[in-house]
């Protein structure tokens, strides 16, 4: 399903950038893929999909 009409982009592709880049914020995850550039209306959407993302992604454990 399309998220972003105006730069075509998927859920799909959101959550595969997600996973891989693991960014901080919303701010972030924009940076990795063009969401929000043109007529906003994706950025609620996009902010559901990035919330579930981080609430399922595993802690990344240090090991020292
Ligand atoms: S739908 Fe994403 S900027 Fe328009």
């Amino acid at each position: 399903m399309y998220v972003c009409l105006c730069n075509a982009v998927s859920d799909k592709a959101i959550r595969k950038v997600i996973q891989q880049h693991r960014p901080d914020s919303l701010k972030q995850l924009r940076q990795l893929v063009p969401i929000g550039t043109d007529c906003g209306k994706c950025i609620r959407q996009a902010r559901e999909i990035f919330e579930q993302e981080v609430a399922i992604l595993p802690e990344i454990v240090e090991v020292a």
